[in-house]
């Protein structure tokens, strides 16, 4: 079957490769409808994320439809139309009975193997999905694939950012960074309540989007986000950050735009090995600091019935819908930002 595979830095391949198999009993075979190129296959594409191995399928975005079970399965049958989180949960840990499921003891993430270890991604015809009870969410007839594939990452993980953030409607807010994410962080941050968002960025059609989610778009490159924020809070700053990019300069943005007292919620991938801030700066302002990799399969659920209610305008993010075998174009295109590039989604 075709694949889109890592060859390297800044390199990736359509190719032929090894239909998946169910090898263990609570197996899936899961035929791709939807997938999609996420910003954190970026830091994977751009090694900072390091040791993947080469040849490994990327990709982590899945809508489809169940092909083969493997024999302890219950609830999932053949002709099941499902979504996935990015990884993999088993429902019954310490982690999953508390809706951490990103940290389930059993749980894999798509598209990292490393060392022959690990699970293959999405961005392929077909996907073997572990746990797939437990892991995958059956799709209602009136979800479309689309929602059902932003459910499964990025709406999920900007509803995740805006909990961590402590969101309400009283507050002062700022989203460094308008990419997918961000701009979720936007819409959940909106139907929380909240009226002041500044949402920041340097690309024209993603503050063109925050702006139409409602929020008060700033061009970090031709205006100053300190300023903006100051001007409302009487010099104070934001009561909360979302930090969506994933970059020591988007840290350090973010404690700077911050009140003494109030939060930074970073739900971007981070690489580096030191914090952007010092401890001293921490305990000057009384910062708490939240982050990590959100719990999707806990908060697909959860989501279901806003995606149900279709008055949500998040489908608006996918700016290019692909085929696969446009795959490698995709990851250029939403790499350099080009051709009002927003989300890549692609179909099989
Ligand atoms: N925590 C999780 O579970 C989780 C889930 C999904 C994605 N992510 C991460 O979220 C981040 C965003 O993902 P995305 O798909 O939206 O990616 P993206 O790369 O499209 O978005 C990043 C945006 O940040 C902007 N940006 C870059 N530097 C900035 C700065 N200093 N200040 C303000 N804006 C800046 C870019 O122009 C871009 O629009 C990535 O790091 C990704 O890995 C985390
Ligand atoms: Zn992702
Ligand atoms: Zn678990």
């Amino acid at each position: 079957m075709k694949a889109l595979t890592f060859a390297g830095r800044r390199s990736v391949r359509l190719e032929s490769v090894a239909e998946p198999e169910i090898v263990a009993p609570f197996d899936a075979i899961v035929e791709v409808r939807l997938t999609a190129v996420c910003g954190s296959d970026l830091h994977v594409y751009h090694e900072r994320e390091k040791g993947i191995d080469v040849g490994t399928t990327l990709g982590h975005e899945l809508v489809g439809e169940v092909v083969e079970i493997g024999r302890s399965l219950t609830t999932l049958k053949p002709g099941d139309r499902v979504a996935s989180p990015f990884t993999t949960s088993c429902g019954r840990c310490f982690y999953c009975a508390r809706g951490l499921t990103c940290r389930c003891i059993e749980g894999q993430l798509f598209g990292w193997v490393e060392g022959g270890e690990g699970l293959q991604g999405t961005q392929a015809e077909r996907v073997r999905v572990p746990l797939a009870d437990t892991t995958l969410v059956v799709l209602p007839e009136d979800v479309s694939d689309e929602d059902g594939l932003l459910l499964g990452d990025v709406l999920s993980t900007g509803e995740f950012c805006a909990d961590l953030a402590g969101v309400d409607a009283s507050g002062v807010y700022a989203v460094v960074g308008c990419g997918p994410v961000g701009l979720m962080a936007v819409l959940a941050a909106r139907r929380r309540g909240a009226e002041q968002v500044f949402a920041i960025d340097s690309v024209r059609e993603r503050l063109q989007l925050a702006q139409a989610f409602g929020a008060v778009a700033v061009n970090r490159e031709n205006s100053a986000p300190l300023d903006a924020i100051r001007e409302v809070t009487e010099g104070r700053g934001a009561d909360a950050v979302l930090e969506v990019v994933g970059s020591p300069a988007a840290t350090r943005l973010a404690v700077d735009l911050v009140r003494p007292g109030g939060v930074v919620a970073s739900v971007g991938v981070h690489t580096e090995e030191q914090f952007a801030f010092a401890p001293v700066e921490a305990y000057d302002k009384n910062l708490t600091y939240r982050s990590g990799r959100c719990p999707a399969r806990h908060y697909m659920e959860q989501l279901l019935p806003v995606v149900r209610d279709c008055r949500h305008p998040w489908r608006s993010v996918i700016s290019h819908r692909l085929p696969l075998e446009d795959g490698p174009r995709g990851y250029a295109l939403f790499d350099a930002r080009q051709d009002g590039c927003t989300k890549v989604v692609l179909r099989p």
